[in-house]
This record gives C-alpha cells, sequence and structure tokens, in this order.
C-alpha cells in the first residue's frame, strides 16, 4: 500500500440517507487516488453510525470516529483532522452540497497551496436553490468576516475546504471548539506567507435530511469577529446576558401591564406574575442563546430553572441590600438604585454561569 494522498474529514450528524450516495461518489471520482475518509459522528440517534460501519466493514478507506455524549461541528472537524493520515485533508458536508467534483482539481492546486477553497463566490460558482434572505445572509457574514479579518477569500464561509498536511496541523490547535467557523478561524490565525487558492463550484441542495446549522449561528460568528477583533477577553457572552435582561424587563412591564391594567388583576398579583414570568423566560431565552453551548436539556432543564429561580432571588436580595446602603450613605436614590440593580445583574450573570449552566 502508498501513502495516502487524500484524508476526507466529514463531521456527520443525523445524515443516515446521505453517506452510502457519498461514499458511491468519493469512490467515483477519487478513482485515481489514494484516499481515505474519516467519518466523524457524533452519536447520531437515527442510525448513522451503522450506515458507516456497514461500508468500513469492507473497505479500509472507510474510517469513522464515534463520539459520545458530545456534539459541535469544529470539534468534530478538528478531531477527524488530527485522525487523518493523508498528505493532504479536506473537510466538507456529508449532505452532498459540497461538490465531490471539485476534489481531483483542489488537489492539483495543493501541490502549490497550502490551503484550496471551494468558493460559491468566484467564476462558475453559485448556490442551486438559495431563497434570496439565505443569499442575503451569506452576503452579510461575508462581507462583515471580511471587516474583521484581513483575508482575501472570496466565500469565507465555506465548509468545504483542502490543506496541506503541514498546514493543515499547524493551524488546527487555533480553531476553537466551540465555534463552527473553521475555515475563518484558520486563516485569521494563519501567517501571511500561506499560499491560498480558490476553486468554484456550486452549492448543491441536500440530498436528504435538514440542517444543523440554525439562526444562533450568525451569533457565533459575530462573537467570533468581534473577539478576534478586540481580543479574546472580549466580553460577549455577558453582552448577550445583558441583552436577554432588557427583553426581560420589556416582558415583565408587559406582562404586569397587561394583567394589571387590562385584566384589572391586583397589583401585587400581577407583579408576582410578570416576574416569574421575566424570569422564566429569561431562563429559556439564556440557555438558548447565551449559553448554547452547554445548553440544559431533557430532565436537568427544570432543575436548572429552579437553580436560576433561586440565583435571581439572591440577586435580589443582593440589589435591595446595596440600594439601602447607599440610601443611607446619602447616595441620591436614583444612583443607589442603579447601583443595586447593576449589582444584582453582576451576581446574577456569574452565579448564573457557575452553578446553572456550569462554565468554568
Ligand atoms: N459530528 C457532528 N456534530 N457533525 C455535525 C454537527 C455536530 O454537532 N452539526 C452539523 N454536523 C455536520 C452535518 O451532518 C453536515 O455533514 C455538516 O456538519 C454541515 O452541517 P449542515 O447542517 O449541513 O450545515 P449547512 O449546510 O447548513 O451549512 C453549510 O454551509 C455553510 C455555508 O453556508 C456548512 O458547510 C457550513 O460549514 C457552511 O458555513
Ligand atoms: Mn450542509
Amino acid at each position: 500500500m502508498s501513502r495516502v494522498q487524500l484524508s476526507v474529514v466529514i463531521p456527520t450528524y443525523n445524515e443516515v440517507d446521505n453517506i452510502a450516495a457519498l461514499v458511491q461518489r468519493l469512490r467515483q471520482v477519487l478513482t485515481d487516488h489514494h484516499w481515505e475518509v474519516i467519518f466523524v459522528d457524533d452519536d447520531s440517534p437515527d442510525g448513522t453510525l451503522a450506515a458507516i460501519q456497514a461500508l468500513a466493514a469492507d473497505d479500509a478507506r472507510i474510517r469513522y470516529i464515534h463520539r459520545q455524549g458530545r456534539r459541535g461541528l469544529n470539534s468534530a472537524c478538528k478531531e477527524g483532522i488530527l485522525a487523518a493520515s493523508g498528505d493532504c485533508i479536506a473537510v466538507m458536508d456529508a449532505d452532498l452540497q459540497h461538490d465531490e467534483r471539485v476534489l481531483p482539481s483542489m488537489l492539483a492546486q495543493a501541490q502549490q497551496h497550502d490551503l484550496v477553497v471551494a468558493s460559491r463566490y468566484i467564476g462558475s460558482g453559485g448556490v442551486s436553490d438559495w431563497s434570496r434572505f439565505r443569499l442575503l445572509i451569506s452576503r452579510a457574514a461575508t462581507w462583515l468576516s471580511r471587516v474583521f479579518v484581513r483575508h482575501q477569500l472570496s466565500d469565507p464561509m465555506s465548509g468545504f475546504f483542502l490543506m496541506r498536511r503541514d498546514f493543515a496541523l499547524r493551524g488546527v490547535d487555533q480553531i476553537d471548539s466551540d465555534g463552527f467557523k473553521i475555515l475563518l478561524e484558520l486563516v485569521a490565525k494563519a501567517p501571511s506567507s500561506t499560499r491560498v487558492a480558490e476553486v468554484p463550484y456550486v452549492f448543491r441542495s441536500r440530498l436528504a435530511g435538514e440542517s444543523k446549522l440554525d439562526s444562533r449561528v450568525a451569533l457565533q460568528l459575530l462573537a467570533f469577529l468581534l473577539k478576534h477583533r478586540f481580543g479574546q477577553r472580549f466580553p460577549f457572552e455577558l453582552c448577550l446576558y445583558a441583552l436577554v435582561g432588557g427583553l426581560g424587563v420589556s416582558v415583565h412591564l408587559g406582562v404586569l401591564g397587561g394583567l394589571h391594567k387590562i385584566v384589572g388583576l391586583d397589583f401585587r398579583l400581577a407583579q408576582a406574575l410578570a416576574i416569574l414570568l421575566a424570569m422564566t423566560s429569561n431562563f429559556y431565552l439564556n440557555n438558548w442563546l447565551t449559553f448554547a453551548n452547554s445548553q440544559r436539556r431533557h430532565a436537568s432543564t427544570l432543575r436548572a430553572l429552579l437553580s436560576y429561580g433561586l440565583v435571581c432571588s439572591m440577586g435580589a436580595g443582593l440589589s435591595y441590600l446595596v440600594s439601602v446602603f447607599l440610601y443611607a450613605h446619602a447616595t441620591p436614590w436614583w444612583l443607589a438604585s442603579f447601583s443595586g440593580i447593576l449589582a444584582g445583574f453582576f451576581w446574577n450573570y456569574q452565579a448564573a454561569r457557575l452553578w446553572v449552566w456550569c462554565r468554568a
């Protein structure tokens, strides 16, 4: 057996109906090369792994990593790259959106380049059936990433690219395990001498299954860009927490106004209900958005909600004590109250991230 020229790393989550077709196409297009494919599956409940194993049983080129108790596109790609044995390493989607027929020309380009990106936005490249909205989002993300990160890529959001082994292994520890913009992270940290080529391709529609990237992806992109621009210490999580807090205030006032003014409920009861509702909606929003990477699910959600309630009550107590203390020491009423709110807010944030979402 000679050296593996190309390792294709494919992260999978619920892609059972795409595996066989994808492998079939890789076999066709890579007949002249020594290749392997490394699927990285996060214990997909739909049987993706069994489909991979069935193929791997009689073809040694088909390898896989089975991860349990973990999720995440970036960390999956990272582990696939680290396990690859090829001189070149490609990353692509499992759903046939990435046209495998450009792999040979990407491989040829890698003779002279460290990184070869399959791009939707040069030459004959394109997107097949995207709605105006998705096109707009993609364009905006591309433009934003150019403002924040210096690079010359036409398609920095591409999830389809190929690297020479040395470049990949040097860059792999730059990839944040929590993110999803692996290519952008690689180029953001790459030395300026990196030789980059682009190959056009048309992004196809998914063969089967559904996309796992949702609207939070846009937020994660924003976090990455801000941190890249202003340093890792940029308090993005805190900003999200504050945003959710602000929304909570509107929920509170809305519910209170509705129940007290419109329904005619007693103020004390309406206020109590408003507090409960605002707190609950804040919990769910923070769980979905701010702490998405440590999301509490299933049975642990209720327990987390209760501890969030406890944390918030302690925050309210602290807020009360701080404002009363300041007011007693000749602070104007509004400043005393505002300081109390700030103290409560920071308490809530720190205590919630430590005890409710268990972040380090
Ligand atoms: N192991 C693992 N774990 N794989 C995952 C996970 C995960 O948590 N989430 C998604 N995947 C796999 C999917 O199964 C698929 O093979 C690939 O990662 C990309 O996910 P999709 O759900 O197909 O993403 P998309 O098509 O919406 O987004 C694609 O296009 C974007 C550009 O518009 C991806 O290629 C993105 O990387 C790309 O930025
Ligand atoms: Mn896809």
